[in-house]
């Protein structure tokens, strides 16, 4: 008998959890879970180490310490030209992942519903069924990945209360355009609906500029913008995010972060406050460093014989896998990780059709030089495509 929740028995456990296990006790090489090989930087640790060991270690206040709060403000100011006052309209939270899900608890009545984009990150649909909602999707499917806007336009209706949209995008690396942008926010006009977006990768994009929902005419009105610590800082671990949006939907995600979590660690605070503190060139650099690292592992899987759909954002990408054999992605997963040695991501388990990431797989290059490069070694050993 299993007392799992059935509000959470459909979804299963986590693909990256499972994957990773087996491809541990495999000995596979992880290119599959999104999490850098190497640590923070220095200034951003030792930040948190002094305020562990100098400062106070009770609990913070629960919308956030105002040194970061204040830090956030000021990096979305550079970032966007915008104003947003770190007193009112700024809530620091346990990573994006409570971020998301005290936005979509705090904004959402049983019955409403919710729209996504699928491939959707994992924690998407689950907040919603939490949440009591209805979930309605629109699938981007390659080789483009673009947003179906005519398709989009028929699942808004009168229910319709949010729409989630995350750019750059994982898995497919979408950055979205101002014009799928734009899109979007006229059917929220239309239809009174709130545009939450994730943006944890808005400093890895690719020859192109990040165009952000909030900052579209009067978005800023209807839109909660969230992110995190983790890609940015190279510290997935430390789970320290926000929410950015107007008093009046700022209440809302105050309202259940503060029944959530309450509030986050102290020391992750003051060491994400330095973070963001940090000059233009350590953004500029982290851009350019993964965009290397995106062109190296493009190259070498494409050398392999993967047709790969190079990302303009993220950290990650996706590959078609068919041309190795008519396999599913899980299957195929599984062959990379017990015959080949490597571990990747099978993204069926975001979508709502598996059958619509069954073609694909997902690779992650927050990877160092050494472990991309034995890792290719690996696949071009291991995989042939069939005669
Ligand atoms: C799209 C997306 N949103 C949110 C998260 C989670 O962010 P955090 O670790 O800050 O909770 C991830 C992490 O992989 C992600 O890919």
């Amino acid at each position: 008998m299993s007392y799992v929740s059935s509000r959470f028995a459909s979804f299963g456990s986590s693909v990256f959890t499972e994957i990773t296990s087996v491809a541990r006790r495999a000995g596979a090489i992880d290119l599959g879970q999104g999490y850098p090989t190497w640590e923070g930087p220095d200034f951003v640790k030792e930040a948190a180490v002094v305020a562990i060991r100098d400062r106070s270690n009770q609990y913070p206040p629960s919308i956030g310490l105002p040194v970061l709060r204040e830090a956030i403000a000021a990096r979305w100011k550079l970032d966007t030209g915008m104003t947003a006052d770190p007193d009112t309209e700024i809530t620091v939270t346990s990573g994006c992942t409570e971020a998301l899900a005290a936005t979509i608890l705090g904004l959402i009545e049983p019955g409403d519903e919710i729209i996504l984009l699928e491939p959707f990150y994992d924690s998407y649909p689950v907040c919603a069924e939490m949440a009591g909602a209805t979930v309605r999707s629109v699938v981007l499917r390659p080789p483009d990945f673009a947003i179906p806007l005519d398709e989009l336009e028929s699942v808004f209706g009168d229910n319709t209360q949010l729409i989630l949209v995350n750019s750059p995008h994982n898995p497919t690396g979408r950055v979205f355009s101002r014009e799928e942008l734009e899109g979007i926010a006229q059917l929220c006009r239309r239809h009174d609906v709130i545009a939450v977006t994730d943006e944890v990768y808005e400093h890895m994009t690719y020859d192109t500029d990040l165009v952000r929902m909030a900052t579209l005419g009067d978005m800023w009105e209807r839109t909660v913008s969230l992110s995190s610590t983790g890609k940015t800082f190279s510290l997935t671990g430390w789970k320290t995010g926000w929410a950015i949006a107007p008093v009046h939907l700022s209440e809302a995600v105050r309202a259940a972060h503060q029944f959530l979590t309450y509030t986050v660690p102290n020391p992750m605070q003051w060491g994400t406050a330095a973070g963001l503190g940090a000059g233009q060139s350590y953004f500029d650099e982290l851009r350019s460093d993964y965009q290397r690292r995106r062109d190296f592992l493009a190259d070498g899987l494409g050398r392999v014989g993967f047709d790969v759909f190079l990302p303009e954002g993220t950290y990650f990408m996706l590959a078609d896998h068919t041309g190795f054999g008519e396999r599913t992605d899980v299957e195929f997963v599984h062959h990379l990780i017990n015959e080949v040695g490597v571990a990747a991501i099978p993204p069926s388990s975001f979508y709502t059709d598996p059958s619509d990431g069954s073609a694909l797989v997902r690779f992650a290059f927050c990877k160092d030089d050494p472990t991309m490069e034995a890792a290719l070694e690996r696949l071009e050993a291991g995989l042939r495509r069939p005669p």
